[in-house]
This record gives C-alpha cells, sequence and structure tokens, in this order.
C-alpha cells in the first residue's frame, strides 16, 4: 500500500512549541513504520504563510511579507531536523507552484459556476479574521471579547452547502475516512445543522498578503483555501510536469487516495467539511484518512500552547532528556486520539523506568556478563536448555505482526506497549535465570541465557527504530547489525538472526538516568 502522510502547515508566525512538535514527531513515527514495512511512504510537512496576521507581522518588523516568512520558517526547518523528523517536503504556502495551482483550481471552479459572488453584510473581527452574524456576537463583541465592526462588501463563495448530503453518505460509507470513531461523530453532528457556503475571498483593500483571485484582481484568497491546497499542490495538482507524480501520490478517481492527513482536534471541521467539499467539487480523489489527534494539556487541564509554553517550557525538554526519549514520551504517554497530560515530571519518570531501566540497563548488565563469560563474543543460538527460553522466543516472534497491525490501525502507543511489554519479560527471564550463577555450573545454558536475551533486544531495537532512530541505531550497531534494516532480512526473518561470534564493546550507557532539575 502507499501512503502520503501529512502534518497540519503550521502558521509561519509562531514559535514551534510541544503542539506542532507533537504533530510531526507521531508523523514521522508513522512514516518512519512503514518505510519499515516496505510502503512506499511520501511524508509532508510545512508552514501556511498567508494571512493578516503574517501581515500585520511584518509590517512591524519593517520587511517586505515574504521577507519575514523566509526569516520565521527557518525556526520550523531548524527544530524539525534537531528532531530528526524526515519530512520528504518541506511545503511552503508561497511557493510558486502552489500560488500558480491554487489558482488554476479556483479558475475551475468559477468556470464550473461552483463559486459565485454575493454582497454580504456581517459583523467582522479585524483581529480574528472572521465574520460574525448578529446571534453570535456575546454584548456586541466575538466569543472570544474582540471589537467588531459591520462590514456591506461583495465577496466570492464557494457552494459548499451543495455537498452536505453527498458527505455525510461518503462519511457513513468510508468507515477510515474519519478517525478516531468520536471524531467521526462530532463530525456527523456537526452536519446534522445546515451546511452554509464558504465564503473563499477578501478585499485586497483589507488584506493584501495571499495569493489573487484569478477571475478579480481585487481580492485574495481565504487562508484556509489556499493553505488545504498545499497537500495536493505538493505531489503536483494542477501542474502538468507533475501529473505523473500526483497520480502516485495523492490517487486518482472519486474515492479514497492515499493521502492520511494527521492533525490536531482544534483543526478538525475544516479538514473534515470544508477539505473533502472542495476536493469533490475539483473532481479530485479524496483522502484516505483524516485523523484528529488530542492535545497536551498543563497540569490544570489547558490546552498547552505558545503562552503555556513558557510555564513549561516543553521544547526546554528535549535538551534535558535528549531528542529520542521526547519522542519517545511523546509517542508513548498519550492515546492517539485523546488529550494527555504533559508535564516534566511525568516525562522523567517515563524515560527512567522504561528507558534507562527496562531497556538501557537490560543491555548494558547482559553486555557485562557477556564480556566477562564470554570474551564480549556473542555464542551460539541454543532455546532447549533453560526454563522460560522457548516462551520468550515464542513472544518476541510474535511481535513484529502485533506492531504492525497497531500502527495500522494508528494506535503507535499501543505498538510501543507491546514492545516494552517483551522487554519486561526479557527481564523477567534474564533475572529468573541468573545467568552470572548459570556460568558457575553450566556456562551453556549461562550463554543460551545472554543469545535469548540479546537476541530479544535486537529485535526489540529494530521494532523501535521509527520512534527512537539515533539510539536504537547506537544499540544495533552496538549488536553488529548496525546496517540499513529490512523487513523480511532483520524482522520477519524470525528469531536467531544475531551473529554467533559478534564482538560486542561495552557501550557507554543508552540511556542514562535523568535528574528533575533543582529548583530554588
Ligand atoms: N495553519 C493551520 C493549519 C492549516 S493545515 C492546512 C494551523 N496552524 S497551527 O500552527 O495553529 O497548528 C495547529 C496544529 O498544531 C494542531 O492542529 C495540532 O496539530 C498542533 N497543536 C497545537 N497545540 C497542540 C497541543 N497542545 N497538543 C497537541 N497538538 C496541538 O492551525
Amino acid at each position: 500500500m502507499r501512503f502520503y502522510f501529512t502534518t497540519p502547515i503550521y502558521y509561519v508566525n509562531d514559535a514551534p512549541h510541544i503542539g506542532h512538535a507533537y504533530t510531526t514527531i507521531v508523523a514521522d513515527v508513522l512514516a518512519r513504520y512503514h518505510r519499515l514495512f516496505n510502503d512506499e511512504t511520501y511524508f509532508l510537512t510545512g508552514t501556511d504563510e498567508h494571512g493578516q496576521k503574517v501581515e500585520t507581522a511584518a509590517k512591524k518588523r519593517n520587511l517586505a511579507p515574504q521577507d519575514h516568512c523566509d526569516d520565521m520558517v527557518k525556526n520550523f526547518e531548524k527544530i524539525w531536523a534537531e528532531l530528526n523528523i524526515s519530512n520528504d517536503i518541506f511545503m511552503r504556502t508561497t511557493f510558486p507552484y502552489h500560488k500558480q495551482a491554487v489558482q488554476a483550481c479556483l479558475q475551475k471552479l468559477w468556470d464550473a459556476k461552483e463559486i459565485y459572488a454575493e454582497d454580504y453584510e456581517g459583523w467582522y473581527s479585524v483581529s480574528e479574521e472572521i465574520f460574525y452574524t448578529e446571534k453570535d456576537l456575546v454584548n456586541g463583541k466575538t466569543p472570544q471579547g474582540n471589537e467588531v465592526v459591520k462590514i456591506k462588501e461583495k465577496n466570492y463563495f464557494f457552494k459548499m452547502s451543495k455537498y452536505q448530503e453527498w458527505l455525510i453518505d461518503y462519511i457513513q460509507k468510508n468507515p477510515d475516512f474519519i478517525q478516531p470513531e468520536s471524531k467521526k461523530n462530532e463530525v456527523l453532528g456537526f452536519l446534522r445543522k445546515p451546511l452554509h457556503d464558504l465564503c473563499i475571498s477578501r478585499p485586497k483593500s483589507r488584506l493584501s498578503w495571499g495569493i489573487e483571485l484569478p477571475f478579480d484582481k481585487d481580492y485574495v484568497t481565504y487562508v484556509w483555501f489556499d493553505a488545504l491546497l498545499n497537500y495536493p499542490t505538493a505531489v503536483g495538482l494542477e501542474q502538468n510536469e507533475k501529473a505523473a507524480d500526483f497520480k502516485k501520490w495523492w490517487g486518482e478517481g472519486s474515492g479514497a487516495g492515499n493521502a492520511v492527513h494527521l492533525l490536531g482536534k482544534d483543526i478538525l471541521m475544516t479538514h473534515a467539511v470544508y477539505w473533502p467539499t472542495m476536493l469533490k467539487a475539483l473532481g479530485v480523489a479524496q483522502p484516505r484518512t483524516i485523523f484528529a489527534h488530542g492535545w497536551w494539556l498543563t497540569d490544570s487541564g489547558e490546552k498547552m500552547s505558545k503562552s503555556k509554553g513558557a510555564v513549561v517550557r516543553p521544547l526546554d525538554v528535549k535538551d534535558m532528556v535528549g531528542v529520542d526519549p521526547l519522542r519517545y514520551f511523546l509517542t508513548r504517554d498519550i492515546i492517539f486520539g485523546s488529550d494527555a497530560a504533559f508535564s516534566v515530571d511525568l516525562v522523567l519518570s517515563r524515560v527512567n523506568s522504561d528507558l534507562a531501566n527496562n531497556l538501557g540497563n537490560l543491555f548494558s548488565r547482559s553486555v557485562s556478563i557477556l564480556e566477562k563469560n564470554c570474551g564480549g563474543t556473542v555464542p551460539e543460538y541454543s532455546v532447549d536448555k533453560v526454563p522460560g527460553s522457548k516462551a520468550l522466543q515464542a513472544s518476541v516472534e510474535k511481535l513484529p505482526a502485533l506492531v504492525k497491525s497497531k500502527i495500522n490501525s494508528f494506535e503507535p502507543q499501543a505498538a510501543v506497549e507491546e514492545i516494552m511489554g517483551v522487554l519486561t519479560e526479557t527481564n523477567k527471564y534474564f533475572s529468573d535465570s541468573a545467568p552470572w550463577n548459570l556460568f558457575k555450573t553450566d556456562a551453556e545454558k549461562g550463554k543460551e541465557v545472554l543469545y535469548m536475551t540479546l537476541e530479544s533486544l535486537r529485535l526489540c531495537a529494530v521494532l523501535l527504530q521509527p520512534v527512537m532512530p539515533t539510539k536504537m541505531r547506537e544499540l544495533l550497531t552496538a549488536l553488529g547489525s548496525g546496517h540499513a534494516l529490512t523487513w523480511e532480512k532483520d524482522v520477519a526473518g524470525g528469531f536467531g538472526r544475531l551473529k554467533p561470534g559478534t564482538k560486542i564493546e561495552k557501550p557507554a550507557p543508552l540511556f542514562p538516568r535523568v535528574e528533575a532539575p533543582k529548583t530554588e
């Protein structure tokens, strides 16, 4: 199967925070798993660069909007490199080919009479860039308490309402389309009320930083209409020379293509309502899945954001525990689709118990005993001399299929839990068998315990590589398996791939314990 994973394209104005890092890391983890499964995989992240806020911020800095964006985008590029994100493309809505393709789409919809012009009167909030009707207002202000002004102007509307019945039907007939189930139900609930048409223009007199409407040069495109289209324009929509790529990565027909959009629940409606109707009107395939995940919350249960970030400074946690442990925590401590709490204490306790104790210690203890009793050389494989060996092998052999099925059903947390379960079992087997004693009485048994333990560690490390690419590569290199991994040879080949005779040096601790920073 082919997969085209996308994160939201983040507002270029923002400083990257833990929420952005979360979606991007989970997308990276899923993309890396699918590459390991030999699925053809393409992975996009990027930035959303048009709109009022960008124009205003640029003005404040005395910069042209494009220069402001070129400067701000570096923050995102830098942090994704630091977090080891393996995106195939970094998409920006100011790329000329994107702008041209958005205009081609608008022209098509205009020619097909899917877009119409109408005078519109409403209450407009400049700071929120949103129109409100009379009944939306609270004491004459927006629900967020911002000032509004009455505006009457001509605007352009996309006939979204006419797709309401089609959309309800499509969602119901395609169970994988909107996930998880609870979010699908929210969307269907929302669609019980009549859908309105979508205003897709902004007059240049108010906002000029946007993509000009091809049929009216006094207007630019509403930023969401422009931004959502990034997903297919990035792989070639409306670009003749990229037609083959587009077919390959986006897909054909009117049903599901290859795209898997990952996003936070805050932007579910734009993705699950605006987006499918836009694609339908354009005659382009639908995404295969739109998956809305939950939020990381602060101790007091609020959504973490830039301002809250100042309290916990989530990305500083990376400097404290390292990149791979942060990736591990964000994958392991939240059920994909639900909310969860984020705090330094939670990160430390997870990292110390799972990585320092369960994984790192097991490796260093087994290598110490190997050094002492076998000159650091991996012994021959055997499984029938020590009680518990066969059961451990059976658990390890079941693991790859389990991990695959959890990843296929968007449960990265459960996949990691399965792997950690096998490591716990391996720890217990190791302690119960006490190889340090066996070497005094029956060295062959001691060797079996070491082989079984190291081989279990090897397979677990291969399966954890998408989550912790650098640390697991270190571990695998120490085990003599530092080559590019393949599912057939390194995983599905079954138990017993660790090569007898491999010399293992005692490595530096993989995951040193991390203490909480001292507070005054
Ligand atoms: N530019 C739009 C998206 C356009 S996509 C065509 C946008 N950008 S954003 O910068 O505000 O990013 C929002 C995304 O950041 C959320 O959908 C989610 O992926 C992520 N998160 C922001 N805060 C979050 C948490 N506290 N927890 C988890 N993820 C959250 O919206």
